[in-house]
């Protein structure tokens, strides 16, 4: 079985981040989403991996790299323009041939894995096996509606009026039988390919569609509150491990993992969080669910369940919470006077000033 990840996509959602990186390299637990999602793949026994990239390609393929740390072999294909889920099935063909395979949206997590799924899958061969998940407002997913025996009846993209609150999620096992149904749709309302339409096609024509319900923990990390939950709860998951230097007057607690050249210094950490490389915490307190990246420097500064990206400095700000603060950026108090705040942000930032 080989492995499709899609990667490209315009992640309009995740702005102001999605304007400097692409959505699938934020940082969950210090690490970039798509990285999770190939040691996803990996633990299915895949090595053979396609990732559908688009304007971003050329720093997934810096940060991601040809595959061999993660002992699989990783071939990039470019997409020009983001036309869908089917698209990438299509553009993907000369890397696919008639293999089965994985298809993985590279923006979701799924930590309690399927490889239960990639077994069942390969054992039974139906035409294809989706995922689905119980939500709470199906509006913004595709829909299964799924007969007593979990035989799938019905597929629908996003539909106003879902019939039930099954979504699909971002896992897809397929054999060569979708290759016809790709071809043979026509782009829907918002004017993609859907991959939903195609598998809906394959069912009209008599195709076995299978589907295994998913209770583990999932997420979309579409939006920024979704990767501040997700990261805490991958944060629970760590193991303590101190390879950075704690002085004598900190206090730890939880689970807490502070990498190589970390210093903490005069400062209350409450796991789970995690520190990384080189960054300096000095007369702080870090509350649970926060994640801080490599390099950066925090002073005399509160902060809970939130993630802060490499080289950001914030000093003196007593109560950060549910905060995802930039790469480089610069947190701090105006030394203009009390009633002063200045702000040198970008476009469709979110700042919520204690008032
Ligand atoms: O998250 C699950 C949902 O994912 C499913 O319930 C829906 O049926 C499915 O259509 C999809 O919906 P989204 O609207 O959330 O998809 P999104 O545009 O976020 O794209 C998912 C991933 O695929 C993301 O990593 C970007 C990538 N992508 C997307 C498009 C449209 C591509 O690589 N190329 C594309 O053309």
């Amino acid at each position: 079985m080989k492995a499709l990840v899609l990667s490209g996509g315009s992640g309009t959602r995740l702005r102001p981040f999605s304007y400097s990186m692409p959505k699938q390299l934020i940082p969950i637990a210090n690490r970039p989403v798509l990285e999770h999602v190939v040691e996803s793949i990996r633990a299915m026994g895949v090595t053979e991996i396609g990732i559908v990239v688009g304007s971003w390609g050329a720093t997934i393929a810096d940060v991601i790299g040809d595959g061999s740390r993660f002992g699989a072999r990783i071939t990039y294909i470019p997409q020009d323009e983001p036309m869908g889920l089917a698209h990438c099935v299509q553009l993907a063909r000369p890397f696919l041939g008639d293999d089965d395979f994985v298809m993985y949206l590279g923006d979701n997590m799924l930590p309690d894995g399927v490889t239960h799924v990639a077994e069942e899958f390969t054992a039974s061969r139906p035409a294809a096996q989706v995922v689905l998940h119980r939500v709470s407002d199906p509006r913004a997913f595709g829909v299964a509606e799924v007969d007593e025996s979990g035989a799938v009846q019905r597929l629908v993209e996003k539909p106003q009026h879902p019939k039930s609150d099954l979504a699909l999620i971002g896992v897809y096992f397929f054999t060569k039988a979708i290759h016809q149904a790709v071809d043979t749709i026509k782009p829907s309302a918002r004017g993609e390919l859907e991959i939903t339409d195609a598998i809906q096609l394959m069912l009209e024509q008599g195709a076995q569609i299978k589907a295994s319900l998913y209770e583990g923990y999932w997420q979309d990390t579409g939006r920024a509150e979704d990767v501040l939950e997700c990261n805490a709860r991958l944060l629970a998951a760590l193991t303590s491990r101190i390879d950075g230097e704690v002085d004598d007057t900190s206090e730890l607690s939880g689970t807490v993992v502070i990498a190589a050249g970390a210093r903490v210094v005069r400062s209350k950490l409450v796991g789970p969080i995690i520190v990384g490389a080189d960054s300096v915490v000095e007369d702080s307190h870090i509350g649970p669910g926060t994640s801080i990246g490599t390099g950066c420097t925090l002073r005399a500064t509160r902060i809970t369940e939130s993630i802060v990206l490499a080289g950001a400095n914030i000093a003196n700000v007593p109560g950060l919470h549910r905060s995802l603060i930039g790469r480089s950026a610069s947190v701090s108090p105006s030394d203009r006077g009390i009633a002063q705040h200045r702000m040198v942000i970008g476009d469709n930032t979110v700042i919520e000033v204690a008032a």
